[in-house]
């Protein structure tokens, strides 16, 4: 042992009140054989930490990794300035970079789960902005499985285990999207080689949902969010993921964190899509609805930026299971549009984080504002350990307004006009669902061999299914495209004669194609 730590040196053990413990093999007892004392601190406050070193797993995304990076704007929005569109701080200067920590994940599996699951991949950026905190939640494919945040825990139940016998079974999955025509878009993706991304470093990463951007003048347009990695795409089939989860669940955190150390920083070319803000009644989709891509020939790609990650976590706990990221967090100059997802997931985030991580989730190093002063009236609950208080502002007023020092409202009310909009109260379902063109599109421009992959997957699955199931899922692919619909039927045994007889699903809505379609099955 070193002479400094005997002599009680900077590395002595101590317990969280500073004492130094000079034995931390026996508890202390009543002679050698017990009984065992309760005045016993030093292992009292070891065996209770331990109890409670878990919080809860996130319920979904329970299983990824941290690291640490920066975003570098390129100043403008393709070949326009970016002040034309937004006047977020961290896009206006060429070459501004702006901290950021990122978190990369599978949906579906708990805590220590496989990494190479057929399963979406979260790409959840926080960056620390000037401005505070702004954090994009999104995954690595550009769509959902569907547009109403009502259905997300019954689509996540769904893909989750079984809760009678904790197994994930397909017969379940299919069950609810064969319910869901939204999905079939989803699906075809999922079920394709992109369903299984080789590393976190080889895949792409999308803001999914429909956000604005707000310039100074309040003029709103419509955006989605891309990353293009510069590592390229790439995926692997079933049976090389088998193989790779034969001998490592972590294959995708230890890929990145190696990475990282050895001075390879991947990066990601950021884009944005932009549409003018109003409801687009040309298109045969609606631009809120996260089931649809923006065509790229239409809607083009427009640059503002390339993302390094450079550093790794130092601690898994505090950094990885502590981060908390959600739609709400945008910065000025960043709004949100009325996409239905986006709005029950902006409640949904910070709600459980709240109960996750704790009432003050947000003094914790990860999830802190950086580079952005904060200030509030928000004060007490558990955990709390500072008061978020401005230079000179008196202790005695935690409330506003105030005579007496205390904090005030900011001088500047930026300007935000978005259309004004009209209607009664309603639950219903977007009108223009068109939920098999976009799925039809993908369909035909895959390649051959990304068609066999598909049918595969989907026939390996579906296989295990009942035969309802099967009918009904086969119904949807043959209203996509026949090809698809046969491949897929010839690997269950069932025809097109087998599914003619299932007529649309109740209350769903058809368009003239689907209607052809359904004439001329098969
Ligand atoms: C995590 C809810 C849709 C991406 C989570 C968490 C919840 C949640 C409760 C756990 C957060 C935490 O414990 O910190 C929802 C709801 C949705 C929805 C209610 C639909 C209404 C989506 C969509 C995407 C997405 C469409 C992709 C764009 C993510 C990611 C995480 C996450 C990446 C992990 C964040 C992290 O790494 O900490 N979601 N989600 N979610 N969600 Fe969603």
């Amino acid at each position: 042992m070193d002479e400094k730590n005997m002599s009680g040196g900077d590395r002595v053990l101590t317990n969280r009140q500073g004492h130094p413990i000079a034995n931390n093999q026996s508890q202390r007892t009543v002679g050698s054989r017990g009984p065992a004392t309760l005045e016993n601190y030093q292992f009292l406050e070891k065996i209770t930490h331990f109890d409670r070193e878990r919080i809860p797993e996130r319920v979904v995304h329970a299983r990824g990794f941290v690291c640490y990076g920066e975003f570098e704007a390129t100043g403008k929005i393709g070949d326009e300035p970016a002040s034309k569109y937004t006047r977020a701080k961290l896009f206006q200067q060429a070459g501004k970079k702006t901290p950021l920590a990122i978190r990369f994940s599978t949906v579906i599996g708990g805590r220590d789960s496989s990494e190479v699951a057929r399963d979406p991949r979260g790409f959840a950026v926080k960056f620390y902005t000037e401005d505070g905190n702004w954090d994009l939640v999104g995954n690595n494919l550009a769509i959902f499985f569907i547009r109403d945040a009502i259905k997300f825990p019954d689509v996540i139940h769904s893909l989750k285990p079984d809760p009678v016998t904790f197994r994930q079974e397909p017969n379940r999955i299919f069950d609810f999207m064969s319910q869901t025509p939204e999905s079939m878009h989803m699906l075809t993706h999922l079920f394709s080689p992109r369903g299984i991304p080789a590393s976190y470093r080889h895949m792409e990463g999308f803001g999914v949902n429909t956000y604005k951007m707000v310039n100074a003048q309040g003029e709103t347009c419509l955006v989605k969010y891309h990353f293009h990695p510069r590592c390229g795409i790439a995926s692997l089939t079933a049976e090389e993921a088998a193989k790779v989860q034969g001998q490592d669940f972590g294959s995708a955190s230890k890929d990145l964190f190696t990475s990282i150390e050895r001075g390879e920083y991947p990066q990601w070319d950021m884009y944005v899509q932009i549409m003018e803000d109003h409801d687009h009644p040309e298109l045969e989709w609606d631009p809120l609805d996260d089931t649809k891509i923006w065509p790229e020939k239409d809607f083009p790609l427009r640059h503002i930026g390339t993302m390094t990650l450079n550093r790794n976590v130092e601690d898994f706990f505090n950094e990885n299971e502590q981060i908390a990221m959600g739609t709400g967090v945008l910065v000025d100059g960043l709004d949100f549009s009325d996409d239905k997802m986006l709005v029950g997931r902006t409640f949904s985030y910070s709600d459980t984080q709240r109960y996750r991580v704790g009432t003050n989730y947000l003094q914790l190093p990860v999830n802190q504002a950086k580079n952005a002063k904060v200030a509030t009236n928000l004060s007490g609950g558990t955990m709390s350990y500072r008061r978020e208080m401005a230079p000179g502002q008196n202790p005695h007023v935690n409330y506003e307004p105030s005579m007496h020092n205390g904090l005030t409202e900011s001088p500047v009310e930026q300007p935000n006009n978005p259309p004004e909009i009209h209607g009664r109260l309603t639950r219903s379902v977007l009108e223009r669902r068109n939920d098999y063109v976009q799925a039809r599109g993908r369909y035909c421009t895959m390649m051959d061999w990304e068609r066999d992959d598909l049918v595969f997957n989907m026939g390996d699955l579906l296989g295990q299914c009942e035969r309802d199931i099967q009918e009904r899922m086969l119904w949807h692919f043959f209203l996509v495209h026949d090809d698809y619909g046969r491949r897929v039927g010839e690997k269950l045994g069932i025809s097109a004669d087998d599914v003619r007889k299932l007529g649309p699903l109740p209350k769903q809505i058809l368009t003239d194609e689907d209607q052809r379609r359904l004439q001329n099955l098969g």
